[in-house]
């Protein structure tokens, strides 16, 4: 039986204001994955009702022992919600969000989502604090890695895929954990790339680039919203009643569970918004944020700032029943035990790893390939793995395997000892990830001496150089790495020997130098507990890699932000005329646009159709394009859709992203990629940000990435 709105009234009638108060307060457990040991006070605290929601807490056992407490020893018995950072994967550890973003496939995405909300209600969470969903066009920002790249689009799909995943259809389900989407917004655009710094943004940018995920999540159902640490021009987002009321609970309805970041609303102070917690509480109320995560505001602040009439027991109560709702939605009222209570198969952890390994293998990009140096596999007997994150099982995870089973990822170099049995793969490290000795690089000079008919060198960062306060001013290779590179690319080049790079990275790093002197590189991010199987399966052409780039790899520092969907401005780059928008140093276009990414196909592109060529508001264009593989190999090649409104009321960025679609090619196949494009979703924010839609010319633009150069284009006419 559930409990009844009625029931809610009930409870609401009965609970003193530091019982409300409660159900507005999230604490840490003290993050431990096998034994949390939550602190003696806040067992108290749960007794007592004062604390209503926990984070960092896992583990069936130690979760019910919680419940049990919150549920026959405190006067209300109101269970808790326990959440917790599932980011790519839970217990099984799946390829970092930046990657599977690199899979293009909302479906993957639902999938991952799916089984890490089985892993993480099998453990007794209820609550997920995911997805990110903050674009990012700045690789100096750390958190780049946890979100779905640079575009809004992009950020759409996955919003509305992740939250089914984490959701399921049914959020009581003991397989269900509701979603956070997560960090509203803008946190992406933190100045100069630096985690927690100011962001300074137009009103048109938030709403066409940052906030249409947040509003595709709250369509698709979203539990919950978690404001950003950041502010917009001066108005902390924890505060922000714009953006939190107006526009989340008014304009998109959101009747959801508003948390705060943590600690967020103490750090309205730091801000400079509010001079005590009294404030900072009074803010937060204001705006909206129902739990406070960490800060203990308002279990302090709010007693004092009712009695000064800054807030209103009203306010409070909106607060104390949106959170009691979420609780009964996920089931919890009912029966605060349904998760956690059966545990895991073999099989279904064994089907979790099968998975990571496919979205493995499906999200790694491969930005080059001269001379077809990949794949190794048929005529290499003689494989020299070098690097230090060649055999670096560790960093497989990537920055936030948090509660990941704790066993180490597999390398790169077992599986291609695995892969390759019959070759002879020798190994050696060169240099640490950022140490400064380089005395290690001629040993690998030796390795490489040997003998070897390729060698695949293990680059990157490490896992933690990437996420939460991770920025980076150089996002290049650490320590010594350059040195290790130049030295194996100069000695492999005099051998004839290929050089494979393997990148491993949270974010495009800045390494043209690397590209333009290896044979091939192969971008792996962090793919997770299955990383150097599916590295394997790709280097040795069992799979032919398919992932695209969710975001533009700049050549130089001095680009970034740089992306793919700027406006032109009034003078162009032109090379012939010094007044154009260039530098004087660099080109302005990047080393790979977004989307970019081969195959082991070689795939050619013609006849370009959009029908009808005459549209109105409620046709959808229906867009074909035929694809053809010339190469050898067997290719799944990614289409893009971009369109481009040249002459609108408000000036219209270069290329906008409108759909993508995948077609499986065999070699010498054709196939016919096919995809739609309803003409309302030509509307865009006029003069005065209203969504409008403008009569006149849109031009279609279909092929492999976000290049003018390589698009096919067409035109049809709107008519409104
Ligand atoms: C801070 C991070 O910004 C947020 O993403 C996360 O959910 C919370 N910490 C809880 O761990």
């Amino acid at each position: 039986m559930m409990f009844s709105v009625s029931k809610i009234d009930k409870l609401m009638e009965r609970m003193t204001l530091a019982e409300k108060l409660g159900q507005l307060t999230m604490t840490a457990a003290g993050y431990a994955v096998t034994g949390p040991v939550i602190a003696g006070d806040s067992t108290d605290s749960i007794r007592n009702g004062t604390i209503g929601s926990l984070l960092n807490l896992a583990g069936a056992r130690h979760i019910h022992e919680m419940q049990r407490i919150a549920v026959e020893e405190s006067r209300l018995g109101i269970p808790l919600l326990i959440g917790l950072d599932v980011i790519h994967g839970h217990r099984t550890v799946f390829p970092v969000p930046l990657a599977e973003a690199a899979t293009f496939d909302p479906q993957i995405w639902e999938r991952t989502a799916r089984e890490a909300a089985r892993e993480t209600a099998a453990d007794g969470v209820a609550m997920t604090f995911a997805p990110m969903l903050d674009v990012s066009r700045d690789p100096r920002w750390g958190r780049t890695v946890e979100g779905p790249g640079e575009d809004p689009w992009l950020a759409v799909q996955m919003a509305r895929a992740k939250v089914r995943g984490f959701q399921g259809d049914d959020l009581a389900s003991a397989e269900s954990v509701a979603a956070t989407a997560k960090h509203l917004c803008a946190y992406g655009s933190s100045t100069a790339g630096r985690d927690y710094a100011q962001v300074d943004v137009s009103e048109r940018t938030v709403r066409e680039v940052h906030l249409p995920a947040f509003a595709a999540a709250v369509a698709a159902g979203a539990a919950a919203i978690m404001p950003a640490f950041t502010d917009i021009a001066g108005i902390p987002m924890t505060a922000h009643k714009a953006l939190l009321r107006d526009y989340l609970r008014g304009e998109l309805g959101f009747d959801g569970v508003l948390v705060s970041d943590y600690n967020a609303i103490r750090e309205l102070i730091n801000h400079g918004v509010a001079g005590d917690i009294v404030d900072a509480a009074v803010l937060a109320l204001k705006a909206g944020v129902d739990i406070d995560m960490m800060a203990g505001a308002y279990r302090d602040g709010l007693p004092v700032a009712l009695e000064r009439g800054l807030v209103t027991i009203d306010e409070i109560d909106l607060c104390v029943r949106r959170v009691l709702r979420l609780k009964e939605r996920l089931g919890l009222l009912d029966d605060p035990y349904r998760r956690g209570a059966t545990t895991e198969t073999p099989d279904a952890i064994e089907a979790r790893r099968r998975l990571a390994r496919e979205v493995g293998t499906k999200s790694l990009v491969l930005l080059k390939n001269a001379g077809d140096a990949l794949p190794i596999a048929a005529r290499s007997a003689r494989v020299c793995v070098l690097g230090p994150l060649a055999d670096a099982a560790r960093e497989m995870r990537g920055p936030w395997a948090a509660a990941g089973y704790d066993e180490p990822s597999v390398s790169v170099l077992a599986a291609l000892r695995e892969a390759l049995p019959n070759a002879t793969v020798t190994h050696a490290e060169g240099v640490t990830i950022d140490g400064h000795d380089a005395s290690g690089i001629a040993k690998a000079l030796e390795r490489l001496g040997d003998g070897a008919d390729v060698v695949v060198l293990c680059l990157g960062e490490a896992a933690d150089m990437s996420g939460e306060a991770a920025s980076r001013a150089f996002p290049e290779l650490p320590g010594e790495q350059r040195a290790l590179a130049e030295a194996v690319l100069e000695r492999a080049r005099g051998a004839d020997i290929p050089v494979v790079v393997v990148l491993f990275c949270g974010r495009p790093l800045i390494v043209p130098w690397l590209v333009e002197r290896a044979d091939a590189v192969l971008v792996a991010w962090f793919p997770g507990r299955e990383a150097g199987h599916a590295i394997a399966d790709v280097l040795t052409g069992r799979t032919s890699p398919s992932g695209r780039t969710p975001i533009t790899w700049p050549r130089a520092l001095g680009q970034i932000p740089l992306f793919y969907g700027q406006r032109s401005g009034g003078r162009p780059e032109n090379q012939a005329d010094r007044f154009t928008s260039k530098y004087l140093d660099a080109p302005n276009s990047p080393l790979f646009p977004f989307g970019f990414g081969v195959t082991y196909g070689r795939v050619s592109y013609a006849n370009l159709r959009a029908t009808p060529a005459s549209a109105t508001a409620g046709d959808v264009i229906e867009v074909s394009v035929e694809v053809t593989n010339e190469g050898p190999r067997a290719a799944e090649e990614t289409v893009f859709l971009f369109v481009r409104d040249r002459v609108a009321s408000v000036a219209r960025p270069l290329l906008e992203l409108k759909g993508v679609t995948k077609a499986s090619l065999d070699p010498g196949a054709t196939a016919t990629a096919r995809l739609r494009l309803p003409a309302a979703d030509l509307r865009f924010l006029g003069v005065d940000l209203e969504p409008v839609l403008e009569a006149g010319e849109i031009e279609i633009l279909v092929g492999p990435w976000a290049d003018p150069a390589v698009l096919l284009s067409s035109r049809i006419t709107l008519r409104v």
